[in-house]
């Protein structure tokens, strides 16, 4: 197996359509609360608007040959982005600064977990966000039901700011 991890342009996101959609469903099946929301959320709804109207965007995919086997969706973005009429993200008033970090989107295929690629790619988004002096919080959002993800990032050094 020979990988390679390549940085993508704003431009190339396309790269990431498919595994965008494949974490959207595997979301789905795991969710017990509202399940059905899911069913909007695609990469033409979530990653392409968030792209947009992030600040500055941190994307990496892993290739196996031509395959593409895996990506993480980095971003750094107004609070106020976090603020809307879906969901209460985090309290506005509990972070001083104007911006946040955020890692956004992060997608395995099945058949290449448990090999050390989610940590390198998640070292590799930690470390692209620590540039940025003037963002103090880092968020991730779990879906509901997504145990195993919630407990990476907890071994990883995050903690639960919320339900
Ligand atoms: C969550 C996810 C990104 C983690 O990626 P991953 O590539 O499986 O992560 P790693 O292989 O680096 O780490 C997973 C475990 O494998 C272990 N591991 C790492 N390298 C290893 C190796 N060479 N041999 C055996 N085990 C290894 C790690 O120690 C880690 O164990 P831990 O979780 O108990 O600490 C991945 O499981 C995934 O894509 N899940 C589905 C989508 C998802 O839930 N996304 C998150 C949305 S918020």
């Amino acid at each position: 197996m020979e990988l390679n991890y390549e940085i993508i342009t704003d431009e190339e996101i396309e790269n990431c359509r498919d595994l965008c959609n494949e974490l959207m469903a595997f979301q789905k099946s795991k969710a017990h609360i509202t399940p059905e929301l899911f069913d909007h959320m695609n990469f033409d709804t979530r990653m392409v608007p968030s792209v947009k109207n992030a600040i500055h965007n941190y994307i990496v995919i892993v290739k196996d040959g031509e395959k593409i086997i895996a990506y993480v969706y980095s971003n750094v973005s107004p609070k106020e982005v976090y603020s809307n009429s879906f969901t209460t993200f985090f309290d506005l008033t509990s972070v001083r600064k104007k911006n946040v970090g955020c890692l956004s989107q992060f997608y395995i295929k099945y058949e290449y977990r448990q090999c050390g690629i989610g940590s390198k790619l998640f070292n590799m988004s930690m470390d692209w966000l620590k540039q940025f002096d003037d963002v103090e919080d880092h968020f991730i959002f779990v879906s509901n039901g997504n145990d195993n993800a919630l407990e990476f990032y907890q071994r990883k050094g995050f903690s639960v700011s919320h339900d």
